[in-house]
């Protein structure tokens, strides 16, 4: 058949598009694998634009052009950018008016993010339980529907223009409960591709990250469907944090790295790999965090989460909500190690890391990731056993940049790094004070990271006071004032009645001795450099249970009965 269509209306018809599209720019449009290979490793701006009610509002300032640079010079290739909308809408049904000067600053934030050749992601963040929860008793679904799509118009009108280095995220980690939640977020997601492409511009042709159910593995494997019409190139983005014991410091799991540790995440990075065999697939969130999780035992999870990401294809995005990972007041990572296995991780890289305890059934547990040493106690040689992977250790270097000598200060033996008596008599005696005396850092002659050692005079810390009358500090949490004699962090905090009752979770019996009667971090328990904290929470379960309960807090080094805790009675 013949072209019946001649060049001049062809050239009028194209004047016509170009004409009606607002943007001065070019796209250079880009597969969906193309984008999702490109972006990783990626980091998340977190608690931050996504803060409520305004960026600004939680443990965050306002973004700084210098936090991207150091995103960029630690080796990441995006940043993904969850925003939360919900405070910022300055109408209501049916326009659902977003206010110009916050759809100003995200477009901004977008700017700073590519400007430095970062991919970036943005989402409809907290929206998903502040006013998009499908899951809630009468949810107005026609309301969701209707704000959801003008939402999205409207980003999708301000950012239409943005570079193909953009890509938008339908709604993080939508509640669902059943496979009707479930189709009502396929339906969202089918909602936000018509309002970016009724908002014109270049959003026909950018990447998009739809998301199933909870935008966690299992769920979006059992209840998400593509939108049949789908026409912009996709991946689906998912969200893993799991074991929620090891993450979350639960139950006093604050060991991991066994084979079934492993096998856990593997199979379930499979699972969702085998469900979407055609389909890119971006993990946009996980996290081990430096502020809670032991070292040795986070480099194992970190390592291992690359490992399988790479071997099943999928790109990651690490979770950082300021106080995980970097320290953004001095721009500084709080724990170097981990964004270097991150960002240099791939399927074959062969890691050396500090060996530690990973067996669930142990009495005490030890990390190579220290050299500890107790207040009283003798100087002598240290033995650290070292998961060296294959590689060599090449130099070990102390805080000031003396180089250790290999033979008098340490030595290696077969898969361990022996500390001599004369060198660690140099770092403290019986009766130096307490506290981090020295880190040194240890290069390998292969792997992604330097892994360090941190040198610690530790004695048991002491609270302030030992008891409180329960009824009387109820409705609030309570700070017991603490003199650290060591790491100034908790490992675990143990609830137990004096008539031996687990004050929470009595099945922890069936785990092992470290993890019996352990109570939760965040819910029960917490710290900050001043005190350790009992929360609300654990005050009102002593005043429900009627039961005098001691609480145990417990540090690092974790070791066997009483040398390293600390106990405070509540009485009722
Ligand atoms: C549900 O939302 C729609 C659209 O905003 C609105 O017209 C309707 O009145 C709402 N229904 C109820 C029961 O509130
Ligand atoms: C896709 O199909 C749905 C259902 O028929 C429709 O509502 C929507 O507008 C279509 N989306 C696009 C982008 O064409
Ligand atoms: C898909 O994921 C579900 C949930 O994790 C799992 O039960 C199922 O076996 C997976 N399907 C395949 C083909 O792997
Ligand atoms: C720790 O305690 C357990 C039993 O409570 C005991 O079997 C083990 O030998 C102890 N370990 C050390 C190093 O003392």
């Amino acid at each position: 058949m013949q072209n019946l269509f001649p060049a001049a209306a062809f050239a009028a018809l194209l004047q016509a598009v170009y004409a009606q599209s607002p943007c001065s720019g070019t796209f250079t449009p880009i597969t969906a694998e193309d984008f999702v290979t490109s972006l990783h490793p990626g980091w998340n701006l977190g608690n931050t634009l996504d803060a409520i009610p305004d960026e600004g509002s939680w443990n965050n300032a306002p973004v700084e052009e210098g936090t991207l640079d150091i995103i960029k010079e630690s080796g990441f290739k995006s940043v993904r950018l969850p925003v939360t909308w919900t405070h910022h809408f300055t109408g209501s049904s049916p326009d659902w008016t977003v206010d110009p000067t916050w759809l100003q600053r995200v477009s901004d934030v977008v700017d700073m993010i590519t400007s430095r050749d970062l991919y970036t992601i943005v989402d409809v963040h907290h929206d998903s339980w502040e006013w998009a929860d499908v899951t809630v008793a009468g949810a107005n679904l026609t309301m969701i529907e209707e704000k959801f799509y003008r939402l999205w118009y409207q980003i999708g009108t301000k950012l239409g223009c943005k570079s193909s280095l953009v890509a938008f995220e339908s709604i993080n980690e939508p509640p669902a409960n059943t496979a009707e939640d479930g189709a009502e977020i396929n339906k969202l997601n089918s909602i936000f591709l018509r309002a970016i492409a009724d908002a014109g511009s270049f959003n026909s042709q950018r990447v998009v990250n739809l998301v199933g159910g909870g935008q966690d593995s299992i769920k979006t494997s059992q209840w998400f469907e593509a939108p049949a019409n789908i026409t912009n190139p996709w991946a689906i983005q998912f969200h893993y944090y799991s074991p929620y014991d090891f993450i979350f410091s639960a139950w006093g799991k604050t060991i991991w790295g066994s084979d079934s540790d492993k096998d856990l995440l593997t199979t379930d990075f499979e699972l969702i790999r085998n469900n979407f065999t055609d389909v890119p697939l971006i993990l946009g969130e996980y996290d081990a965090s430096s502020a809670n999780t032991e070292p040795a035992a986070r480099w194992k999870y970190f390592d291992h989460l690359q490992h399988v990401a790479a071997q099943f294809g999928i790109s990651t995005i690490m979770w950082d909500n300021g106080a995980d990972h970097l320290d953004r007041t001095i721009g500084e990572w709080r724990d170097p190690t981990t964004p270097q296995l991150v960002t240099g991780t791939t399927e074959e890289t062969a890691n050396s890391l500090p060996d530690c305890t990973e067996d669930a059934a142990a009495t005490e547990q030890s990390s190579s990731a220290y050299l500890f040493h107790r207040v009283g106690t003798q100087v002598a040689s240290q033995t650290l056993p070292y998961l060296f992977n294959g590689n060599s250790l090449v130099s070990l270097t102390d805080s000031t940049g003396t180089v250790l000598q290999s033979g008098s200060d340490y030595s290696v033996s077969g898969q361990n790094i022996i500390f001599s008596a004369t060198y660690l008599s140099t770092k403290y005696t019986a009766s130096t004070a307490v506290g981090v005396i020295d880190t040194l850092t240890l290069e390998f002659n292969g792997g992604a990271a330097s892994p360090s050692i941190e040198i610690v005079q530790w004695n048991t810390p002491v609270l302030s006071s030992t008891s409180a009358v329960a009824s009387n500090i109820a409705g609030g949490d309570y700070d017991i004032p603490i003199t650290w004699n060591g790491l100034s962090t908790l490992a675990a905090v143990k609830a137990l009645t004096t008539s031996g009752v687990y004050l929470f979770d009595d099945w922890t019996q069936w785990l092992g001795p470290l993890q019996q009667a352990r109570a939760t971090y965040n819910s029960h328990w917490n710290w900050n450099e001043e005190n350790v904290i009992l929360t609300a929470a654990a005050i009102d379960a002593v005043v429900a249970a009627g039961q005098t309960t001691v609480f145990t807090f417990e540090f690092y080094p974790r070791v066997n009965g009483t040398l390293n805790t600390a106990e405070f009675t509540l009485t009722v």
